[in-house]
């Protein structure tokens, strides 16, 4: 019975679609109106029988739809639609969000409409969701585009939800915080509206920002902040100044030449590069060290966390073990990964285990590695910890042995994903043909996006450098913020020829399941990791606060 209710719901979103773009047509929906048109019974019937469905995707394909559609924008939905925010599935839950912008504006003033404005409050206030967060900011832009809210009756240059008190000082809170993965977003809402930047306090939030870790952010920072000393509203240009005179100061140097620029002086030198202590007392310049710290950070602190039968490095070479030697390492928090902070801490502090004029003879490499092997060239040390590497072509000594021999990553640490997922579940994928008997790796070797380099051995056995690079490429071709919105899942289910205004795919559907292929399912597992990691508590000392290095 079950699978039948099923087939019937996928028959009745198939037509229900047709049915929408037939009706409101692509793009329709994001024109703003004075009043809503007229409700369309005929759609409100179809998403009547989709929201009663058993599966999360079908309800969670209406309540998106309901928010795009003001025809299909029924009063008699909006209970159904606060009672989805409570939905277990978090797909539904932030589709069902989605809606509070038209449900506020129609019923403003109303319990209905304070309960919208709560919903997005809270969903904006809250720290574990961060999809949830992104649909609530996407609501206060109020941008109309991609089905998301908007002011019909207000003016575009300021929409309501700006407006609202709570929701500014929540603005002005997250944006300031440099644990806050929002910055992004909001730079680029309150850039968009002068009316938020008028707002008491927001001049001196834009200011920590400019330090962030995220090259990118720190420069939508300082772009902001020179566009409110030289065009923004009225007294911002004073509060600007001293804040753009600090900035000078800065160790990013676009940050100082923006500062100069807008301030007409000429660019300041560099400022000495700030020393960080290593876990074993040495003062280190970062400037100066000759490895990538991206690579490490993706691929080389993961080794001191993970088991190899039960032992990994950190269970015997943290700063607080009494075992010799000078290999100190921090474990990472209770989610498992580690913090930019920590992750600065580890980078300086390995350099005492490494040999700077013949990186291959450090000890890093060496104390894990068999002294015993017959295979290869490269003999380990004794180590009282035990053998982890069994000989050279190990691919976690590959991995520090191509870092020491100076290999680089370009996606700094907010973008990595986890590595030792991807070797496990996703590398795989490349390689598994398809019904007609082609794998992504036939297609996507000549490709520069998505390019995936093939199995070296005929078994299949990829290298430790196509395990990266491959991991490289597919780090471009994800949306981690939304993961079903990624190219890597959207584009080999799609068909050769898409419906018009769909994605298509010239190599075709390539997991006949779709979205009930093992492909699709470890790919989404994958790319949502973050998402779905338990926050870090707020109580927890400054090495956990950030327990998501999700800003750089
Ligand atoms: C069971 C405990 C234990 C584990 C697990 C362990 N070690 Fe060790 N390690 C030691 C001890 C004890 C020493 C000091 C005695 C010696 O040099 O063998 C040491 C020494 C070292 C040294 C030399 C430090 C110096 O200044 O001479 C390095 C480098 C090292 N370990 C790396 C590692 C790495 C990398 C891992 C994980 C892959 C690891 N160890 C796992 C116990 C351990
Ligand atoms: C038969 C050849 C073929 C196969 C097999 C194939 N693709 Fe593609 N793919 C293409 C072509 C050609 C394009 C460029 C045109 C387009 O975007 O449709 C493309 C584009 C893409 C893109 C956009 C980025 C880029 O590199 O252009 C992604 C992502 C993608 N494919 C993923 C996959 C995945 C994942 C697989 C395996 C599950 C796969 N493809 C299998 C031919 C193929």
């Amino acid at each position: 019975m079950k699978p039948l209710i099923q087939y019937h719901s996928v028959i009745l979103l198939a037509f229900a679609v047709c049915l929408w773009l037939v009706v409101s047509g692509p793009g329709s929906a994001s024109k703003p109106t004075a009043a809503p048109p007229a409700v369309d019974p005929g759609v409100v019937a179809t998403l009547e029988t989709l929201l009663r469905s058993p599966r999360a995707d079908v309800r969670a394909s209406a309540l998106a739809w309901i928010s795009r559609d003001n025809r299909a924008q029924s009063p008699e939905f909006v209970p159904q639609i606060f009672a989805a925010l409570k939905d277990s599935n978090s797909d539904v839950r932030d589709k069902a969000l989605s809606n509070m912008g038209w449900i506020l504006d129609r019923y403003r003033g109303t319990a209905n409409g304070a309960a919208a404005l709560g919903a997005i409050q809270g969903a904006l206030e809250q720290t574990k969701d961060r999809a949830a967060q992104l649909v609530a900011l996407d609501l206060i832009g109020g941008t109309g585009q991609g089905g998301v809210y908007v002011d019909a009756g207000g003016s575009q240059a300021n929409p309501y939800l700006i407006s609202d008190p709570i929701i500014r000082r929540m603005l002005i809170t997250q944006l300031a915080s440099p644990d806050s993965s929002l910055r992004p977003q909001i730079l680029r809402l309150v850039k968009g509206s002068s009316n938020l930047q008028a707002a008491p306090g927001m001049v001196n939030a834009v200011a920590p920002a400019l330090h962030d870790d995220d090259l990118s952010v720190r420069d939508d920072a300082i772009h902001l902040l020179v566009q409110m000393y030289g065009a923004g509203p009225p007294g911002s240009s004073v509060q600007c100044k001293p804040l753009l005179e600090t900035a000078l100061r800065s160790t990013d140097p676009n940050v100082r030449l923006q500062a100069s620029r807008a301030l007409g002086v000429p660019v300041p030198p560099a400022p000495p590069q700030p020393r960080l202590a290593s876990l074993t007392g040495e003062k280190v310049s970062l400037a100066n060290v000759p490895f990538d710290f991206n690579y490490f950070t993706a691929f080389v602190q993961p080794l001191f966390d993970k088991k190899y039968g039960g032992e990994a490095c950190v269970d015997c070479h943290t700063p607080e073990s009494s075992n010799p030697g000078k290999f100190r390492i921090l474990a990472p928090g209770p989610s498992g990964r580690y913090t930019l902070e920590q992750s600065r801490i580890n980078f300086v502090s390995v350099l005492s285990v490494i040999d700077r004029k013949d990186p291959m003879e450090s000890k890093l490499l060496l104390m894990p590695l068999n002294p015993t092997t017959r295979e290869g060239t490269i003999r380990g040390l004794h180590h009282d910890g035990g053998v982890f590497w069994q000989n050279q072509y190990d691919p976690d000594f590959e991995i520090v042995a191509d870092w020491l021999k100076d290999a680089k990553l370009e996606d700094p640490p907010s973008k990595q994903l986890d590595f030792a997922y991807f070797r496990g579940y996703v590398e795989k994928i490349f390689s598994t043909p398809g019904p007609d008997g082609f794998a992504c790796i036939n297609c996507h070797f000549s490709h520069a996006i998505l390019h995936l380099e093939s199995p070296e051995t005929a078994q299949g056995k990829f290298s430790i450098e196509e395990v990266i690079n491959n991991y490289q490429s597919a780090l471009r071709v994800v949306d981690e913020s939304a993961p079903s919105n990624s190219y890597i899942v959207r584009k080999p289910t799609s068909p050769r020829e898409g419906v018009p205004g769909g994605l298509s795919h010239a190599g075709g559907v390539r997991w006949p399941d779709k979205k009930q292929s093992w492909q699709y399912k470890a790919l989404a597992t994958w790319i949502g990791m973050r998402n779905l990691a338990p926050a870090s508590p707020a109580t927890a000392g400054p090495t956990h606060a950030e327990a998501q290095p999700s800003k750089e």
